[in-house]
């Protein structure tokens, strides 16, 4: 029962972003729910303090890299706090217990001729820190980064990293949970089909000093991923607490960004092996976060910051957002509308709204008290609830780290919580049992619920409990305790306390931002399934422009006239920075007429525009042919 969780190391060239918030709540939702479940846990996150990236970032700031890494690694400690993360250790690569642990690994290495000392030349590239073969370079630029590579030509010490190649594939085959998702392992054994060469693992001090010290050459620093992987297992006592280590190796999850996968699976893998460790059971590379369809840059000014998004919204609309947005796995936009959206719909609307009016209505038919459940009393209605709290694939879901989904079939259960308060009309019941049990049930399902929530949102997890009147910790509970049927107590008095989630109207309104989650929607869709009679209720209709005009102060929407054969709508559409008004004159679109209204920057829009979306450009969904204003499309 010991459950080992990481992250990456983080570099401390700059502060964090939502991206490093993604891939550590990530971890702390397992780790969470682990816990609950009664396993022991280590979950490990840290900084990455050495090599080049950090040294020129310190120097642009004037100060010594140690100076600057000790400054830099709050910012990220400061935001775990501040996110709620429970991690039980924060590793930086600076510290003695690391650094002598990458000495002990370069060593046992060297003893056993793994690491080798040769000549080489070729293109190398400062920003990404790696050698670059010629017929890998674009326009004679880094394929990775587009800068410029210098030719450099030195003796370096190299790990025989090429040498493990086939027994990796093998593994890689024969193990088909180590890489996740699915797409990310064919994607490694891809790249495993080409010859793997051997890993240059030292720079010499001359050109980087920033870094630690080869064990058997002064005249060296070591590889700044070298260096990195290794906090894995020096964070565990790797050869100098060998009780702990053997407790807690090899690591259940490591989770990380599709950026650093090479690294993890084929670097740290054969590392792994050369050092005779068993390799972590698992990989899972998630995908990428980019803002209104762009990649956070520093130069473009549009990196996200978590700690402004925590301090506008709370830290568990956050979290939530994060977890229910996008599968794990897949790429995400994100747009400040949609995690609106999110806080209005699912959390004002569903969750919040659920437990506000059943307390409101046990102060009001039982005086605050939770009432008894009376067995006989029981109908269909009750027992449907009972079923679908009770959940079953939530073990499954999570283990999978299929977060999204699970909420997903969380928030409907939650919607249907809401169905059965309105359907079973507790202000219009006149037998006494039946109401009790009516209160009961939603009480009860509430606080199974907030025991499901939890590992995603802490905080409102406490809540509901306290707010049931509820005595105990969520964390210090078992889970398959927990979720039983009939753990509310009757009798105990309910505290009506803060609303949950206030609703956040006048925001979605001037929030300029409107190309939400294409990306995710789409391919959600991958992992969950709907069926035909969900599709059929999006009323999908052909629309002809009849006008189109920039609207103020908004570099992306248009507001457009578009006739749909019995009437004429206002739809607002974020294709401003796509398409000329002028040029959208008469032209036929595909709309979803049937969505609920909504406001953008104040202007009503009555439908939707389908575009097809991603690297930053949209193109509207056209015919091949001639058709109607007004036909529907099926
Ligand atoms: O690579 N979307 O550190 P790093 C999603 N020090 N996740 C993102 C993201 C985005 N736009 N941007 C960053 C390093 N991440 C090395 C790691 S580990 C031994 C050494 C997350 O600061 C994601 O987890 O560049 C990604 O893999 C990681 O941050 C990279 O962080």
């Amino acid at each position: 029962m010991k459950f080992y969780v990481t992250t990456p190391i983080y570099y401390v060239n700059d502060v964090p972003h939502i991206g490093h918030a993604y891939t550590t709540l990530a971890a702390d939702v397992i780790a969470r729910y682990k816990r609950l479940c009664g396993y022991q846990v280590f979950f490990l996150t840290g900084t990455d303090e050495h090599g080049q990236k950090v040294q020129q970032a310190a120097e642009k700031r004037g100060v010594v890299p140690q100076k600057h890494a000790d400054e830099l690694n709050i910012a990220f400690k400061n935001l775990w706090r501040k996110l709620n993360i429970s991690n039980d250790d924060f590793i930086r690569t600076t510290e003695d217990r690391h650094k002598k642990v990458v000495q002990k690994a370069l060593q046992i290495l060297f003893d056993k001729k793994d690491i080798y000392k040769e000549s080489y030349e070729g293109w190398y590239c400062l920003s990404d820190e790696r050698f670059w073969m010629e017929k890998d370079l674009k326009d004679g630029s880094c394929p990775d980064c587009g800068r410029k590579v210098e030719y450099i030509k030195e003796w370096n010490y190299f790990f025989r990293m090429g040498k493990y190649q086939d027994w990796l594939i093998q593994y890689i085959k024969d193990n088909p949970r180590f890489i996740m998702p699915e797409s990310r392992r064919n994607e490694v054994l891809g790249f495993l089909g080409r010859p793997l060469g051997d890993l240059c693992i030292s720079r010499p001090k001359e050109r980087l000093s920033w870094g630690i010290s080869l064990p058997f050459d002064e005249n060296y620093v070591t590889y700044v991923w070298f260096d990195a992987l290794v906090n894995y297992i020096s964070a565990i006592g790797f050869e100098y607490d060998k009780d702990k280590f053997k407790s807690w190796w090899p690591s259940n999850h490591h989770l990380l960004g599709k950026d650093i996968l090479t690294t993890h699976s084929v670097y740290w893998s054969t590392m792994l092996k050369a050092l005779g460790l068993p390799l972590p059971e698992n990989i899972f590379a998630h995908g990428w976060w980019t803002v209104n369809g762009e990649k956070m840059s520093k130069s473009k000014g549009n990196f996200v910051n978590p700690n402004e998004l925590i301090d506008e919204y709370g830290v568990d609309a956050f979290r939530y957002f994060l977890m229910r947005e996008v599968p794990f796995g897949l790429d995400g936009d994100f747009s400040q509308r949609a995690l609106v959206g999110r806080i209005n719909s699912d959390l004002a609307n569903d969750l919040g709204n659920l437990l506000s009016r059943t307390l409101n209505m046990i102060k009001k038919y039982r005086e605050g008290k939770i009432p008894s459940e009376i067995k006989n009393k029981d109908r269909k209605l009750e027992q449907d609830i009972k079923d679908l709290v009770k959940f079953k694939e939530y073990d499954d879901l999570m283990n999978e780290l299929n977060f999204n989904y699970m909420l997903t079939r969380l928030w409907a259960v939650i919607r249907s919580m809401n169905v059965y308060a309105q359907t079973a009309a507790p202000w219009a019941e006149k037998d006494d049992g039946i109401l009790s049990n009516t209160l009961y049930t939603l009480a009860e399902g509430l606080r199974i619920i907030a025991v499901y929530i939890y590992p995603f949102m802490p905080e409102t997890g406490q809540e509901i409990w306290n707010q049931l009147g509820i005595k105990d910790k969520i964390e210090n509970c078992n889970f398959k305790e927990s979720i039983k049927w009939g753990g509310l107590k009757d009798g105990i008095e309910i505290k009506i306390g803060r609303q949950l989630f206030p609703r956040v109207e006048e925001k979605m309104e001037s929030v300029d931002k409107v190309t939400a989650t294409e990306s995710a929607v789409a391919e959600a869709e991958e992992r969950q399934v709907i069926g035909i009679d969900e599709f059929a209720k999006v009323d999908l209709r052909v629309g002809e422009i009849k006008q189109a005009e920039r609207v103020e102060k908004s570099k992306k929407l248009l507001k457009l006239k578009v006739d749909i054969g019995t009437e004429e709508r206002q739809v607002v559409a974020g294709i401003a920075e796509h398409y000329k008004p002028e040029e959208l004159i008469g032209r036929k679109i595909l709309l979803v007429a049937n969505l609920k209204p909504a406001k953008l920057m104040g202007i009503e829009s009555q439908g939707m525009v389908l575009a097809a979306g991603g690297d930053g450009r949209l193109v509207l969904i056209g015919f091949d042919g001639e058709v109607k204003s007004g036909t529907k499309v099926k």
